[in-house]
């Protein structure tokens, strides 16, 4: 049977304000946790819940993206001539098969909704993925793979956190119609609102699974919160027209958009490595951490 879910798209065309100066020249979704680029770890996500096709929205200065994702003939040959096999196959096993992957570009940056509907034409009449680099989990079962199981086939889903406190406002909020536990089912999303105005505690967090009915709502192009074209506006008129879920995730969420849970997610992704964790340790107990 065809997996429900076989396209991915991933948003990459934002400006990265927020990591200023590393962004001047360097895309955020390249920025390594570890020794491996945020867009990497949406990709991996992406085929470990069987996605087959993987859709990028690039934009102005993105083309190391493009490049990451290609084979590298050059670096391959230096590889090979100096005994290190090895590494080149690796390199070489985790680039999509050619006419799997497809770039298209989004002249300017004028909101998430906006990323989405320029990939379009790549879609087709099929329920899709869409994956934010900048949030990358640590799951015995990665998210999209989670949603993925708990998908019927029809309507929308998105990954969900549960946000206490002010921070809310800094997320798409679930208006919930129903809690059934690990998932539930949404009325209606609010983008940013004041945590007075949160119609629940749990934010959508940057894995979704939408019909293209979504692009009848995206082509007419109606501005939101911060005057940017909003994917959750978007997935809030969704809501109305069909079924629509959101999902506790299991397993903890790194926001790498911040600085803050970029560090974090470098210390954790380390921690899980054999050959670096002893090496954290040693060094995290040295230091005087106060009270
Ligand atoms: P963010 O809003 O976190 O990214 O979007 P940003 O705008 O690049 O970052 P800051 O706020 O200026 O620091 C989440 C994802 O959506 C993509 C971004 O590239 C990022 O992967 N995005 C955002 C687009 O592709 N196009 C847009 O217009 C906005």
């Amino acid at each position: 049977m065809a997996a429900l879910v076989r396209k991915a798209v991933f948003p990459v065309g934002g400006l990265g304000t927020r990591f200023l100066p590393a962004t001047k020249a360097l895309p955020k979704e390249m920025l390594p946790i570890v020794d491996k680029p945020l867009i990497h770890y949406a990709v991996d996500e992406a085929r470990a819940a069987g996605i087959e096709e993987f859709i990028f929205v690039t934009g102005k200065g993105k083309s190391a993206i493009e490049d990451h994702f290609d084979h590298a003939s050059d670096l391959d040959a230096m590889l090979r001539s100096r005994g290190k096999a090895e590494a080149a196959d690796e390199l070489n096993s985790w680039v999509p098969a050619p006419g799997k992957v497809a770039y298209t570009r989004q002249q300017e940056p004028l909101g998430l909704g906006h990323a989405v509907w320029c990939a379009r034409h790549f879609i087709g009449d099929e329920p899709f993925a869409v994956l934010l680099p900048d949030d990358i989990f640590l799951a015995d079962v990665p998210c999209l793979k989670q949603m993925v199981d708990a998908y019927s086939g029809r309507g929308g889903m998105v990954a969900a956190e549960t946000i206490t406190g002010p921070d809310i406002s800094n997320y798409g909020v679930l208006d919930v119609a129903k809690d059934q536990g690990s998932v539930v089912s949404v009325r209606g999303l609010v983008e940013k609102p004041s945590p007075a105005d949160a119609p629940s505690d749990l934010a959508v967090v940057g894995r979704y699974i939408m019909t293209p009915k979504v692009f009848e709502y995206l082509d007419r192009k109606e501005t939101g919160a911060g005057g940017e074209i909003q994917l959750t506006d978007a997935l809030s008129w969704l809501a109305v027209e069909e079924e629509f879920a959101g999902i506790r995730i299991d397993g903890e969420r790194f926001d790498c958009g911040t600085q803050a849970g970029y560090l974090r997610a470098n210390v954790a992704f380390a921690l899980q490595r054999d050959d670096l964790r002893d090496g954290l340790k040693s060094y995290i107990r040295t230091l005087d951490l106060g009270a």
